[in-house]
């Protein structure tokens, strides 16, 4: 399911979400108010851990927490039997404050500190992904010192280039992620591992960008692993796990042609039976980290209109009381979005607008020429697959509150993160 059509619908002309009111929401809960449908979420995660069972047989789905994390979202996915690929302290923190099982999780980024290097392994996580050589040293000298054996993937860049927006490229051979197959950094660092105390070679690992939509790098990418785990085996270095990342893009708007996460994992996994036959090697371990694939679709923001600006002959501003603090996506990225007025959902969208949030910066935008049904003051506007890298990249600019999570199902609503207060922000002031 890489687009929404499950989860919205229309009712009396207003917009609903997993069967209910979004302007019932709106008024009960306030605005800006994110949104998630808890069965779109779930029926991902069912998708992605089907076709590791039937493309592989063993392997895990890890889902990427950066893209939306809070306790209950761990939970979702601890129900859900699926792993969680972490990415700082306090993503772990959460989950395991959520009690999502320490052996499911993978701690993946590229500048871990020590305390977050400790905090893993004293909460005995499953593995550490390894992103450079000072980072190997120090995961040996903190396991020593506690006498525990870490299992470690090291993430290699497979000189992959998928077509996506440059700031979310991360396989090329100019990244700052993780050790290069070509210039021979990575199999120096696998060969390093054996004489370190207190680490576990476990795997490889790669992510090669995010929001693709072909299937042809991923297929490169995994034939690049496993040309590297053949070469390694060759070296006497078994590699049991190969985690083949995140990235399956998404419907953001009708320019969006989403492949099904079936058909990438069918490719892959043809790919990598090749691969293992054509080497003479196991199939290892697979893991996956979908990220925004698992929560996007799930997810919309609701906003109150607080003004109609109309520039003649240039634009008409809505403006929105949100904004940049809960969705800095179209001013870092100029991603795109779908909008409705969830009160107006059955009329036709015959203006072309520009969304403007609220906080002093004219780039703090949610869109530009973006199709809308007639929006006034008062109304309230929806905009569409929001569930990831929107609330986990929020911020306070101009000392605005987080907004609330609610997450809807079966009919029911529920705050799963509550609005932050002006007591909140304040509370570390001194
Ligand atoms: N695994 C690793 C190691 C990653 O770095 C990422 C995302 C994922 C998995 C999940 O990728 P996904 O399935 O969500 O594409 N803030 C940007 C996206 C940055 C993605 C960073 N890494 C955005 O808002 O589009």
């Amino acid at each position: 399911m890489n687009n929404m059509k499950d989860s919205l619908g229309v009712s009396n002309g207003h917009l609903t979400i997993g069967g209910i009111d979004c302007t019932e929401l709106a008024e009960q809960y306030g605005t800006p108010l994110y949104v998630m449908d808890e069965d779109v979420i779930r029926q991902a995660c069912r998708e992605f851990k089907a076709s590791i069972d039937e493309c592989y047989g063993r392997g895990m789905v890890c889902y990427a927490t950066k893209a939306f994390c809070c306790k209950e979202m761990c939970r979702i996915m601890k129900d859900e039997g699926i792993g969680l690929d972490t990415v700082s302290g306090g993503e772990i923190y959460t989950a395991l404050a959520a009690g999502f099982p320490a052996d499911r999780i993978v701690f993946t980024s590229n500048n871990k500190k020590d305390e977050e290097i400790a905090l893993a392994i004293d909460n005995n996580i499953g593995r550490i992904t390894c992103d450079n050589i000072e980072e190997l040293y120090r995961i040996s000298d903190i396991a020593s010192k506690k006498n525990k054996t870490v299992r470690v993937v090291l993430r290699l860049k497979p000189g992959v280039e998928a077509h996506t927006f440059e700031a979310v490229m991360t396989g090329k051979i100019d990244s700052k992620f993780g050790f290069a197959i070509e210039t021979g950094e990575a199999l120096k660092a696998a060969k390093e591992v054996a004489g370190l105390p207190s680490i576990e070679l476990a795997g490889i690992h790669c992510h090669i960008g995010s929001q693709i939509h072909e299937i042809a790098p991923f297929e490169k990418a995994c034939e690049v692993m496993f040309d590297f785990i053949g070469k390694l085996r060759d070296e006497g270095i078994i590699i049991k796990d190969l985690s083949l990342g995140g990235g399956f893009g998404i419907k953001y708007t009708d320019a969006d042609k989403p492949i099904p996460y079936g058909d990438y994992m069918k490719a892959v996994s043809a790919k990598a039976k090749q691969c293992c036959e054509k080497l003479g090697l196991d199939m290892p371990f697979i893991m996956i980290e979908p990220g925004r694939s698992i929560a996007a679709p799930a997810g919309i923001t609701l906003y109150t209109v607080g003004s109609r600006k109309i520039i003649p002959g240039i634009r008409t501003y809505i403006g929105i009381d949100g904004g940049m603090p809960d969705n800095p996506r179209y001013a870092l990225y100029k991603s795109e979005y779908t909008a409705e007025v969830a009160n107006k959902a059955d009329e036709p969208k015959d203006e072309i607008v520009t969304i403007a949030g609220r906080t002093c910066e004219s780039g703090d935008l949610i869109g530009e020429n973006m199709p809308l049904q007639h929006a006034e003051a008062g109304d309230t506007v929806a905009i569409l697959a929001t569930g990831a890298y929107n609330y986990s990249m929020a911020s306070h600019y101009n000392r605005v509150p987080n907004a609330a999570v609610v997450m809807v199902k079966g009919g029911t609503s529920r705050v799963v993160v509550r609005r932050e207060t002006f007591e909140d922000m304040a509370k570390n002031d001194i």
